[in-house]
């Protein structure tokens, strides 16, 4: 891969600056932590409010403080930067997923790696099977979200709807239920919820942006959506022999 492929500032795979849209979070924070571990410059994206919750990494990155849907802010914060790790949450009710992930993919330099997280309610293709309790909890969830205003579930399918149907060098991670804790190492994936590997439900929250972050560089999960699942879970040790 290299400038004369038409990827931009990407050369030999390598990926040099990262912007992370929603890095005051939890999940954002350990992608911070991941990237500057791997030498990669940080562009880091979080709402005014927030910008303290990034003290830690003060003088190691850059933030760009703002809405993460304001397409201004967006342009600004991917400028230059060879891979993007979007936190997608269904806050509100004024589409905040759907124009997070539309400001990226509109802006992100040609060529750019692209990393969304998302969870396994999201389906790419309708062949993820789920149980009844997942499904019932999800109707509930969405639409207890719709009543008080506070999430917006399908906005967040909105947003996987539109990364799916671009030609940009997508992945869409589908994380499991997350717990905290010390690092069990890079989760495992399956392409279909229903897989027994993903049986155990259950990541760690500190994994999950690590598989984010590796996704930056491997090739093998570009336009992809894998399901995650820490590799110490039920179903994985179970396959694991
Ligand atoms: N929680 C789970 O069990 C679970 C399971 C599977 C997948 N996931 C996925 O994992 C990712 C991270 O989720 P998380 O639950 O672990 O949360 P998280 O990492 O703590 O991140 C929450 C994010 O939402 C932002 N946020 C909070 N309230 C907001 C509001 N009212 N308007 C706009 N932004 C707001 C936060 O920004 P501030 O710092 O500015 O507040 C932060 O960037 C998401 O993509 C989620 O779909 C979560």
């Amino acid at each position: 891969m290299d400038a004369d492929a038409g990827y931009g500032r990407i050369t030999d795979g390598r990926i040099k600056r990262v912007c992370v849209v929603g890095a005051s979070g939890k999940l954002g924070r350990y992608m911070v932590r991941h990237a500057l571990d791997r030498g990669y410059e940080v562009v880091g994206v979080c709402r005014e409010g927030s910008v303290p919750k990034l003290t830690e990494f003060a003088d190691r990155i850059t933030v760009v403080p703002g809405r993460t849907n304001d397409r201004e802010v967006i342009r600004r914060a991917v400028e230059g930067c060879d891979g993007v790790l979007v936190v997608l949450v269904p806050w509100g009710v004024r589409q905040y997923s759907s124009g997070t992930a539309q400001a990226v993919l509109d802006h992100a330099e040609p060529g750019a790696r692209l990393v969304f997280s998302c969870g396994w309610h999201i389906t790419r293709d309708g062949k993820d099977k789920y149980s009844r309790t997942f499904t019932t909890l999800l109707r509930i969830a969405t639409w207890a979200g719709k009543l008080v205003r506070a999430v917006e579930i399908d906005d967040q399918v909105e947003a996987c709807r539109r990364v799916f149907a671009s030609d940009t060098r997508w992945t869409v991670v589908r994380g499991s239920d997350l717990e905290e804790g010390e690092s069990q190492g890079l989760p495992v994936w399956r392409r279909h919820v229903g897989d027994p590997v993903l049986a155990g439900n259950l990541t760690r929250r500190v994994d999950f942006a690590l598989f984010m972050v590796e996704a930056l560089t491997d090739d093998t999960l570009v336009q992809e959506a894998p399901a995650i699942v820490g590799r110490l879970s039920s179903g994985a040790l179970a396959a694991s022999g």
